[in-house]
């Protein structure tokens, strides 16, 4: 009997060292990721079952994420930053903080997103786009007696005093393709001086660009300004949302994927980054509910997706407004001339 124990218990610690050093031959992969957090997760756990990679991942936002990897330089503690919108890594790729990489995905890619990789000397590659608008929820805007909303300039309506939210774009992604996109599309005074009478109604600036979206939904505000397929999907949650694409025309964003320079999983890093632009992963990205156009050429885009071709885009300049002096410059005056007046 106590034989038997002694035999049961050496054959299970045999099985759990041989498991540790199964799943330790395959290693770790330290992931930053700035997507929404419930599709980080389905793909994370979509990757660990085809691989038997351990992931230990973390969602923040584009911003953040940005200022972490710089702060980490000499001694880098992520290996992959896998989404949030592009210009963050085109900032960070060209401060020498990424790894280049031409992934033999890159003949899978629509052009938009291979762009983006040669643009960066193959620092970034760009992994879904979507366009910037704003959603309205129904139930309030008619119990505040207020009409339709169809452009950026109904926004500064003053019975919006209040009602409207949008994320930091010191943290967030959105909202600097918010800030870059008003420059673009009015030019750098009016864009401004836009952003400065919209202030007026903002009721918060989220560090989250998706935030918004939620709040919307939950009637906690009454304009959400955030990428469209954020809305939607609120929207596909059943929330009394109608998403907009601004009549004056609108920027939009190419999500970005980046090897952190310096990775110490950097073998893991390539097959995440490989496998994450394949059509497999993209379709688990499209089943977890995201409503952004994906990267790969065969992948499937969801049918309520925004349709891009559709919506008035502007000519979104990615090298400037990606560049490390254009977006510094920006935030700097966006926190001077617009978050630090009254309103
Ligand atoms: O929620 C998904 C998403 O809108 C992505 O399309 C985008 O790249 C990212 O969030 C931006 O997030 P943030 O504004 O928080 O940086």
């Amino acid at each position: 009997m106590q034989f038997g124990k002694i035999v049961a218990a050496v054959g299970s610690l045999a099985v759990l060292m041989g498991m540790s050093a199964g799943a330790s031959a395959q290693g770790s992969l330290n992931l930053y990721c700035a997507n929404q957090e419930e599709w980080c997760r389905a793909v994370v756990a979509a990757f660990e079952k085809k691989t038997g990679i351990k992931v230990n991942m973390t969602r923040k936002s584009s911003g953040e994420w940005y200022a972490q990897v710089k702060a980490e330089a000499s001694n880098p503690k992520g290996d992959v930053w896998w989404a949030g919108t592009g210009d963050p890594h085109l900032q960070a790729g060209e401060e020498g903080l990424l790894e280049p990489y031409k992934s033999p995905m890159l003949a899978e890619l629509q052009d938009w997103a291979v762009r983006q990789a040669e643009q960066s000397g193959y620092k970034t590659v760009g992994v879904y786009a979507g366009a910037l608008g704003f959603g309205y929820n129904t139930d309030q805007l008619k119990k505040k007696g207020l009409t339709e909303l169809k452009c950026w300039s109904d926004l500064l309506d003053p019975k919006l005093k209040g009602e409207v939210q949008v994320a930091d774009p010191n943290a967030s992604g959105t909202s600097y393709t918010m800030l870059a996109t008003m420059v673009q599309l009015m030019g750098e005074d009016k864009g401004f001086d836009y952003l400065k009478s919209m202030h007026k109604n903002v009721n918060q600036y989220t560090k989250s660009g998706a935030a918004p979206a939620k709040a919307t939904a939950l009637g906690e505000t009454t304009v959400g300004i955030t990428f469209m397929h954020d809305m939607v999907t609120e929207i596909s949650r059943g929330a009394p949302i109608k998403v907009i694409a601004p009549c004056e025309g609108t920027g939009y964003e190419i999500g970005g994927m980046s090897l952190i320079k310096g990775a110490r999983n950097m073998d893991n890093a390539k097959k995440w980054y490989d496998w994450v632009i394949s059509v497999e992963a993209q379709t688990e990205l499209v089943k977890a509910g995201s409503f952004q156009v994906q990267s790969n050429k065969n992948a499937p885009t969801h049918p309520l997706a925004p349709k891009l071709g559709e919506i008035k885009l502007i000519n979104y300049d990615f090298k400037k407004y990606g560049s490390s002096a254009e977006r510094q410059r920006l935030l700097s005056k966006w926190g001077k001339d617009v978050k630090a007046l009254p309103n």
